[in-house]
């Protein structure tokens, strides 16, 4: 079901080459916002988030719009077209790597948001995502989604290439780096460190509302921001959740001592060039705060 493409492997029937080849041509717009992430490290949430901001907290746009369709992936084809129509500001996520993206915002026009997430947990969130996701091949049992991952045969490609990119990058973007355990563990903060960023100034109540509907819990059970309605022929509502367990450490109760291990020398091996941490576990958030 992926198709490689310049090194990356995209999906067949999602993402067309000769359209993501045309991305970096794009027309940016000082005011265009682009959140990336590999895959499973809440881009769902941060789509939430971004919404929220611009609508200054109001919710009518999260109860009548998928977040999928409030801020779409640059990727998918099609977009194109709907990226040049859109008024601004235009919301965009990616999963793509850095080299993909349009030179335009490799030469500091538009944001950029990139949202890590501990490369263990985004292991097990895709493995599940993979057991009910259509359009991914389902995997025979953890074990062969750990090799999977570990050797970048999945749609983002290997994980740590991926972060070690976009982040080398960084500084030819106008660019914010957060991670997905840091808004776990303030979300506030988090928001408020991203509305500096992107230049927005909300009243006390807007910022409360925008904190509100951003939580876990709030958007397990907002329609618009869960992908129930995606219809059982994409995702198969039957054998998964999209809001499955929203947590820091879950990996514990997947990965083998071996495995984890394993994933430890490789990270320390890839990321010892990056200054670079995460936490791995809730209670490293919980104690700090
Ligand atoms: S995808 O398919 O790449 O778009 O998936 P993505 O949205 O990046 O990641 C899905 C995981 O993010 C979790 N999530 C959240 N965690 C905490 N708080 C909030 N508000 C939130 N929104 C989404 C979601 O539960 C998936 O993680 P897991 O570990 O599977 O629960």
């Amino acid at each position: 079901m992926l198709v490689p493409h310049r090194n990356f492997n995209l999906i067949n029937g999602v993402h067309s080459p000769d359209e993501v080849d045309q991305i970096q041509n794009w027309d940016i717009r000082d005011s265009d916002i682009f959140a990336v992430t590999y895959p499973k490290s809440g881009t769902i949430w941060i789509q939430q988030i971004l919404t929220l901001i611009e609508a200054k907290g109001d919710v009518t746009p999260n109860t009548e719009h998928l977040n999928a369709q409030r801020v779409p992936w640059i990727e998918l084809i099609g977009s194109e077209k709907e990226f040049n129509t859109t008024p601004s500001p235009r919301l965009r996520v990616t999963h793509l790597q850095y080299k993909f993206m349009p030179l335009a915002v490799r030469q500091k026009r538009g944001k950029v948001i990139y949202v890590a997430r501990n490369p263990k947990d985004v292991l097990v969130s895709y493995y599940h995502f993979h057991k009910y996701a259509a359009m991914l091949e389902t995997p025979k049992d953890f074990n062969d989604f750990f090799e999977k991952f570990m050797e970048g045969k999945v749609f983002g490609n290997c994980w740590f290439e991926h972060i070690k990119t976009w982040y080398a990058n960084r500084d030819n973007m106008n660019f914010l780096y957060i991670t997905y355990e840091e808004m776990i563990k303030d979300l506030r903060s988090m928001v408020e460190r991203m509305c500096r960023f992107l230049g927005k100034d909300l009243t006390e109540e807007q910022m409360a509302s925008v904190v509100e509907h951003s939580t876990f819990r709030t958007m397990k059970q907002n329609p618009q921001a869960n992908y129930k309605a995606v219809p059982d022929s994409l995702l198969d509502h039957n054998k998964g959740t999209f809001m499955r367990k929203g947590t820091i450490g879950d990996w514990k109760n997947h990965f083998t001592v071996a495995q984890s291990e394993r994933f430890d020398r490789v990270f320390q091996e890839k990321m010892r060039d990056l200054p670079l941490s995460f936490a791995w576990d809730i209670n490293d958030v919980n104690s700090a705060t």
